[in-house]
């Protein structure tokens, strides 16, 4: 008998909170269970509405919220010691810090011992499936896959592909990385829980010669999810405009290679013209803004009201080590303030939405992950609004859900995830410190 039972209050959005009070939204069992076997949840619902006992292990997380797990759609698992590297810009920061860190990947040594602490980070913030960039070796690709097979969580990566405008030792060519993106989707998609990401890091860092490879992959393996970055920086956007004259605006570059569509992911896209929206949203192509990344370099703001009322497709994410927190509360946190400056509203239901069911319709995972539904995965957070002294004096003065889910965004982080379950078996007691 494998299965078990977690009690708590549990809380999963069946669509987009049309405002701040749309309950049709979501679902909430304020007296609730969550019912898994074989890492897939079986059954969820009013512990009343049970028809007996239950025939496995009881787990009471009372009286704390039960979600569906975190899930972060851009993240740099080879960037842990670059977070917090003191630079003005992206371009600075990736030259002087970034681009000398991700050398030491080419020892897989400590692409295993960095592909560790990673996961381990992970789960003490309760996100359960992230996409994440590897350096551009194919090592620290293989670390994090068997990493996430060993814990086994649904997770997407892929190996960086550059060939210019960096240090010669994190160059591949086009051939060398077609083959060896080629290579790790033969050995590591579909195995366990994992998805391939074909990663060019950016426009600047490829030769037209690369992104034709990379469109070759694309057409080669179109299960597969493309990930890069798009219009983070004015200079950024500038070099590439001139690097790609042919093309009319940056998103245009990836647009000429036929890379934008429903699995592709663009992280930031704080800059774009409204050409760039119109086409990105046609395609169904993702962006991914990542507020505390965007703060920490300057490198603009993502007008979530503009790209929504244009249609377009938004996850959220972390952006470690540009980002500076692996918490998705933390990141929705800064997504708040940073919407505020400019007359946006965005509404606890809505954050919750977006680190949970919204990042898995970005994913177009939403079959698997992001909700708490018979048949999905056992992916799971377990949520303490009082964690801390500073939280556990506001709660006194909660009412409502929303305000709960407000005060878990703006105050708390690591120490609110009470448990990670990774389908549905739980990951956080095991972890060290
Ligand atoms: N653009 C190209 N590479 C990177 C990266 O590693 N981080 C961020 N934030 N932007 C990038
Ligand atoms: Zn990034």
């Amino acid at each position: 008998m494998t299965a078990k039972m977690l009690r708590g209050r549990v809380l999963s959005f069946v669509r987009a909170p049309l405002g701040p009070d749309d309950s049709d939204s979501y679902r909430y069992f304020e007296d609730g269970f969550v019912a898994i076997d074989g890492g897939k949840i079986i059954a969820v619902g009013d512990v009343a509405a049970l028809p007996g006992p239950f025939d496995g292990e009881v787990i009471d997380h009372r009286p704390h919220l039960i979600l569906p797990g975190l899930i972060d759609p851009h993240i740099h698992f080879v960037q842990m010691q670059v977070v917090g590297s003191y630079a003005a810009n992206l371009l600075e920061w990736l030259n002087n810090y970034t681009f000398i860190e991700e050398q030491r990947f080419a020892d897989p040594a400590h692409g295993a011992r960095i592909a560790g602490l990673f996961f381990d980070e992970l789960i003490r913030n309760g996100t359960t499936t992230a996409a994440a960039y590897c350096s551009v070796h194919a090592a620290s690709a293989e670390a994090f896959f068997a990493e996430a097979e060993k814990r086994n969580m649904l997770m997407i990566g892929g190996k960086c592909l550059m060939d210019r405008n960096c240090p010669e030792a994190l160059q591949d060519t086009p051939q060398t990385g077609y083959d060896a993106t080629k290579a790790l989707i033969g050995k590591w998609y579909g195995k366990g829980r994992a998805h391939y990401a074909i990663t060019p890091r950016f426009a600047i860092t490829s030769t037209p010669e690369q992104m034709e490879m990379v469109a070759a992959l694309t057409k080669e393996h179109p299960d597969c999810y493309l990930q890069t970055h798009l219009s983070e920086n004015i200079a950024e956007i500038e070099l590439t405009t001139s690097l790609y004259p042919d093309a009319p605006d940056y998103a245009g570059v990836y647009e000429h290679y036929g890379l934008m569509g429903p699995k592709s992911l663009y992280g930031h896209c704080l800059h774009l013209s409204d050409r760039e929206v119109g086409m990105m949203a046609e395609t169904g192509a993702v962006a991914v803004p990542c507020p505390t990344s965007n703060m920490f370099l300057g490198s603009g703001h993502y007008d979530l009201a503009r790209m929504q009322g244009a249609g377009l497709r938004t996850g959220v994410a972390t952006d470690i080590g540009g980002g500076t927190s692996y918490s998705m509360l933390e990141t929705l946190d800064t997504f708040y303030k940073s919407q505020q400056l400019s007359g946006n509203r965005l509404t606890p239901l809505m954050s919750f939405y977006m680190m949970t069911r919204g990042n898995a319709e970005a994913l177009s995972l939403e079959s698997k992950i992001g909700s708490i539904e018979p048949d999905a995965d056992a992916d799971l957070v377990v949520l303490n609004a009082a964690a801390t002294p500073a939280m556990s004096v506001k709660m006194e003065r909660v009412e409502t859900l929303s305000e709960e889910l407000f005060l878990l965004q703006t105050l708390g982080d690591d120490r609110a995830v009470v448990e990670t379950y990774v389908a549905g078996v739980a990951m956080k007691a095991g972890l060290a410190g």
